[in-house]
């Protein structure tokens, strides 16, 4: 699912509910200029491409997958909701996970605002907000 007509500001707070299917095998949230453009890849995979469990974050910049970077803290359930907080710098983006710790990704596109923003994979919006 893709949202339109969203501006995505340096020093927003975005929270998003996100529900993963019973069968999911990998869902992402993207944020960035557009869909070859993106500046946070956040993938958590379930199992999917020989990764259980562990999140992939990626930029992809003109349609190129830049560095993955990995981490293995994974609070989801299949079939549960899981709520993000998602902030940002022209330096980082902060994400809160659902059991309330932080991780960091760089913002390699270096941007302060981003009007692109999708969810994909095996997962449904449940809820957004922005402040
Ligand atoms: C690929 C995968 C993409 C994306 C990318 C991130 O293997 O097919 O969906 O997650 O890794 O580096």
């Amino acid at each position: 699912m893709k949202v339109t007509n969203m501006t995505f500001k340096e020093g927003n707070e975005f929270k998003i509910r996100v529900k993963p299917n019973n069968d999911c095998s990998s869902f992402a949230i993207n944020i960035g200029h557009d869909s070859e453009n993106v500046a946070m890849h956040f993938n958590p995979r379930f199992d999917y491409n020989g990764e259980e469990n562990t999140i992939i974050f990626n930029t992809m910049s003109g349609g190129c997958w830049g560095d993955e970077m990995r981490e293995g803290n994974f609070p989801f359930v299949r079939g549960e909701e899981c709520k993000f907080h998602i902030n940002f710098s022209m330096e980082q983006f902060y994400i809160k996970l659902p059991d309330g710790s932080m991780l960091n990704f760089p913002n390699r596109l270096g941007d302060v605002k981003y009007q692109h923003f999708d969810v994909s994979g095996d997962a449904r919006i449940v809820g957004i907000k922005i402040k």
